[in-house]
């Protein structure tokens, strides 16, 4: 039995299934789980639909004055249980995950400016604690004293297969090799931006799912937790 409130984060490369994770987990402890990369692909489509990317590429100046316009929160939805993300007062949940937000999310969350903002949005979330939160700087900058940090890997073509899975499932037309791409491509620019890299910090444990159900991962760290109660 988990006798108090935690914090636990989950870090880890492109599509290793840490919001699987953290659903699950969030589920059986009654805690918020909170998808922090979503915050990042909201502010993506912001500048996407607002002419901020457009063929000439990012204009990470211009997002940087839009900043103040963009407001993002999370409105709880009965049906799944979870927060889904709203931008600027309309869900958004859906579009965030399209592959031309994928293309262009990785150089908007480089921004240092877009981060400041973000983390402190995540740090007010998790201030009551009982709460699991994924992305990339989670065990590193956003909860440093987080009780669980998990750093989840898998075998590139696993984690391309689960997103391309999950993306044609919802009549996205993609194929196995540009969502493979798009992946490589991200987990190279998240691993070596200079702000707040993905890393996996000392104390975190490291999870290969490749071989493992999510009820496996899901008793694996409850039984963790109740270690260290
Ligand atoms: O596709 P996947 O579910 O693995 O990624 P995501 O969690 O939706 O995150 C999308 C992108 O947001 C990442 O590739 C990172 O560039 C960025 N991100 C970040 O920089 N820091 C976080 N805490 C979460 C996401």
């Amino acid at each position: 039995m988990i006798k108090k409130n935690i914090t636990i984060a989950i870090d880890g490369y492109s599509s290793t299934g840490k919001s699987t994770l953290a659903k699950a987990l969030a589920k059986s402890l009654g805690y918020l789980y909170v998808d922090s990369g979503a915050m990042y692909r909201a502010i993506t489509l912001y500048a996407l639909d607002n002419g901020i990317i457009d063929d000439k590429g990012l204009n990470a100046r211009l997002l940087i004055d839009h900043l103040p316009k963009i407001h993002l929160n999370f409105v709880m939805n009965p049906e799944c249980g979870f927060g889904e993300i709203f931008l600027n007062g309309k869900n958004v949940e859906a579009s965030i995950r399209q592959m031309t937000v994928s293309q262009w999310v990785s150089p908007v969350a480089a921004i240092s400016e877009v981060r400041r903002i973000m983390v402190s949005l995540q740090q007010a979330m998790g201030r009551s604690k009982g709460v699991v939160m994924d992305g990339r700087d989670i065990g590193s900058v956003v909860f440093p004293s987080a009780e669980i940090k998990l750093f989840l890997t898998a075998s590139d073509d696993i984690r391309a297969m689960r997103r391309y899975n999950e993306l044609s499932g919802n009549g996205a037309d993609v194929t196995i090799q540009s969502v493979k791409e798009n992946l490589m491509a991200r987990d190279q620019q998240d691993a070596s931006r200079s702000d707040s890299p993905l890393i996996q910090t000392e104390d975190a444990i490291a999870i290969d799912n490749s071989k493992l159900s999510i009820q496996d991962q899901v008793d694996q760290i409850l039984t963790l937790i109740n270690n260290r109660d």
